[in-house]
């Protein structure tokens, strides 16, 4: 009996890989160069998801092959931003790959982030992106003083007592609390120096699902049924639905303004499910990019002492000519640093928070990309971490960390913007951008205004591990007063 079986499961599994051979052997694709198990099986890529180093195992790739090549047999990374455009630009018909569904609860709606089809996708868009505008950001203004204020108070501390601290962590808490006050008006993370309510603790454990079950989707309904049943009834989502359902409710009056207030205004009414999604969404998008951007640039002024004293400069005569608004620097004051702006460009450039390709399933008929013709319903999509220091799109010094790049409109500084995308672009294009601008534009100049960084640990470059979002593996600091803190 125990014979047959096994001779039942060898012919199966001779069969399968047969069959995958047969179809790699006929695919006009199996040119594209790629692992070697990439041309048969997922497994290669899920096992590179798992790892944790995505952004460094096909960057590895691309070093070695070139611009174009295999992830899995049906899915490729492309390291050419002449056809970024091509594939998610403004008249794009390619829409988002198989591996956002695994972002979506099976029980619940499609969100902005995990809407697949076009046509469908622009209509939920229009609803929630008003509170995101570029005109809307002032309105968060105090908001983001009180959490800024809190965030400095913290590091004074920290200051005072000549102690090091957790950088990331701390960057993190300011993060999430400032984007769960401006999206809902609560969220005390920094005050509590913990994660209350399990918020951090749930985003990182979704999004780490959904990065790797989206290599696997078609098993995502199956697996999601055994986990654990209660994770809705307590926990971080119970508390968004209930302080959600107090606001809706009229049961808290709040002097400032929040993303669910602006929702809640608009002609086009948005029922507490549409809320509920947005501000899901709006936690898992929006907290830890800005943190880690945060991180990244106190990391690179560390490294580059004579960019922090120019940018020091800048912040410091700004002060001086404009005042400060509370003790916090203004957004009209920072908006119009062009140093302090360029430094921000220059992290997004040199560390492009998105680690992985976001996968695009080719539209009807197939395109040509980068001299490879790909059928229709196969997956593409451009890895930024392979781009970043391409002398093509950034000149001789790309791998260089120069503000300067970003400065004037010569030729340079217009191939730079023209190559610049770190919030996508197109239809899909970050919907939180001008959210992020915002808030990394304030807290950098508040915080180079303030205080001098020591990175402790790790003494030299940065050591990143990313499932999709690229995040630093460790960075520990000590903190010096630059003035007093008088909030
Ligand atoms: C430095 C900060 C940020 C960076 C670098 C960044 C980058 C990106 C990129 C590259 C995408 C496209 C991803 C894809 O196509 O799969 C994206 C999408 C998105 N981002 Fe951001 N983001 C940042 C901050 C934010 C903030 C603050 C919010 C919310 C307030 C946000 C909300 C979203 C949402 C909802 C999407 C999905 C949009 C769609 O699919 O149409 N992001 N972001």
């Amino acid at each position: 009996m125990v014979f047959s079986w096994i001779h039942l499961l060898s012919a199966l599994v001779s069969a399968v890989c047969l069959k995958r051979i047969i179809a790699h052997l006929l695919d006009p694709l199996r040119v594209v160069p790629g692992p070697f198990l990439a041309r048969f099986t997922r497994l290669w890529y899920l096992v590179c998801t798992i790892n944790g180093r995505t952004h460094e195992n096909i960057g590895a790739l691309h070093d070695r092959y070139g611009p174009v090549v295999r992830l899995a047999p049906t899915e490729y990374s492309i390291a050419d931003l002449d056809i970024y455009k091509q594939i998610y630009g403004p008249r794009t018909a390619y829409e988002k790959g198989p591996w956002y569904s695994a972002f979506k609860s099976p029980e619940k709606e499609y969100t902005i982030f995990t809407d697949r089809n076009n046509k469908h996708y622009a209509q939920i868009r229009r609803k929630y992106s008003n509170a995101f505008s570029l005109s809307n950001v002032a309105q968060y203004e105090d908001t983001l003083n009180k959490c800024l204020s809190l965030f400095c108070k913290k590091f004074a501390k920290i200051a005072d007592e000549k102690s090091e601290c957790d950088l990331a962590q701390w960057c993190r808490f300011f993060a999430f609390d400032s984007i769960g006050q401006m999206a809902i008006g609560n969220l005390r993370v920094m005050e509590l120096e913990r994660d209350e309510h399990g918020i951090l603790s749930m985003t990182h454990a979704s999004t780490l699902y959904g990065n790797i079950v989206g290599r696997i989707p078609e098993w995502h309904a199956w697996i999601w049924k055994f986990l654990p049943t209660n994770m809705s009834e307590k926990g971080a989502i119970a508390w968004i639905t209930e302080t959600m359902r107090k606001k809706v409710q009229g049961e808290v009056c709040s002097t400032v303004t929040t993303f669910t207030d602006v929702w809640l205004q608009q002609e086009e009414k948005m029922s507490q499910e549409d809320i509920f999604l947005g501000l899901a969404t709006v936690f898992g998008g929006g907290s830890n990019t800005s943190a880690v951007t945060i991180v990244n640039i106190i990391h690179a002024l560390w490294k580059h002492p004579e960019v922090c004293e120019k940018l020091q400069i800048e912040i410091d005569e700004a002060v001086k000519t404009e005042g400060l608004q509370g003790g916090v620097i203004a957004w009209e004051t920072a908006r119009r640093l062009p140093y302090l702006q360029a430094v921000i460009k220059e992290s997004l450039r040199l560390i492009p928070i998105v680690g992985v390709q976001a996968p695009r399933t080719v539209p009807k008929g197939g395109d040509t990309i980068s001299g490879y013709f790909f059928r229709e319903g196969l997956t593409v999509g451009l890895h930024p971490w392979s781009t970043r220091m391409n002398p093509k799109y950034f000149g001789d010094d790309a791998a260089i960390f120069r503000p300067e790049r970003w400065l004037g409109d010569g030729e340079e500084a217009k191939r730079n913007e023209y190559y610049h995308m770190p919030f996508s672009v197109g239809p899909r294009t970050c919907i939180g951008r001008h959210i992020a601008i915002f808030k990394i534009t304030k807290a950098i100049a508040q915080l180079v205004y303030l205080f001098s960084f020591d990175i402790t640990m790790p003494k030299g470059e940065l050591r990143y591990h990313s499932y999709s979002q690229v995040e630093p593996d460790i960075v520990h600091c000590r903190v010096e007063l630059r003035r007093p803190v008088c909030f």
